[in-house]
């Protein structure tokens, strides 16, 4: 990652943002791609990724729309195939992705619910790590982010360190 000023430069890097179709994941795909990056945009509605696409090519960025439900580990592997095939590494990996804003008390919400978030938050942060972190460790410039909780990337960290290189080793920022 090339130093200009305090900013750093993303130009010749490839990031992968999941839930990139709005809020959050949105605005982080955008400031990556105004950084140089290139940009997969993951979500499960074509829709909302198409916006942030075209929001990012209108800006001189350049941005890929992958569909992928984080729940689901073939969805997961395809796009990081893709990824792969297509963009040659990723650097960068935003696990984003995620459900909640359930406002009512936890004995109140529905099993389905508290699989689904099980299964986004925690399965689908797992999933993309799994299928990512082999391209993201060639690039040798690996950085991985994770929403919400600490010290989930700390302890994701430790899995990913105890076989790679320690010059590749993954940052979490
Ligand atoms: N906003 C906050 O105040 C806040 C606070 C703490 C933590 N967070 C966390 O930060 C992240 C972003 O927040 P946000 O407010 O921007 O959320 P948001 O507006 O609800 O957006 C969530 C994104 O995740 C995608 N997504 C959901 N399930 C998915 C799945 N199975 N596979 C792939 N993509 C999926 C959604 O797209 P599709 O539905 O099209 O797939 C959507 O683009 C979330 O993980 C959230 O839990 C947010």
């Amino acid at each position: 990652m090339e130093e200009t000023g305090n900013i750093a430069s993303l130009a010749g890097h490839v990031a992968v943002v999941t839930g990139a179709g709005r809020g959050i994941g949105a605005a982080i795909s955008a400031k990556l791609a105004s950084l140089g990056a290139a940009v997969a945009l993951c979500g499960r509605t074509q829709k909302p990724l198409e916006s942030t696409a075209n929001a990012i090519s209108k800006s001189g960025g350049r941005a890929d729309v992958l569909q992928c439900d984080v729940t689901d580990l073939r969805s997961v592997e395809a796009v990081a195939a893709h990824v792969d095939r297509t963009l040659g590494r990723l650097d960068i990996l935003v696990n984003n992705a995620g459900v909640g804003g359930f406002g009512g008390p936890l004995h109140q919400l529905p099993p389905e619910s508290w699989d689904q978030v099980l299964n986004t938050n925690l399965r689908g942060v797992y999933y993309c790590i799994r299928a990512f972190a082999p391209i993201m460790i060639r690039a040798a410039t690996a950085t991985g982010v994770c929403r919400g909780c600490a010290n989930a990337p700390r302890s994701l960290a430790g899995s990913w360190s105890s076989g790679a290189d320690p010059a590749v080793e993954p940052k979490f920022n």
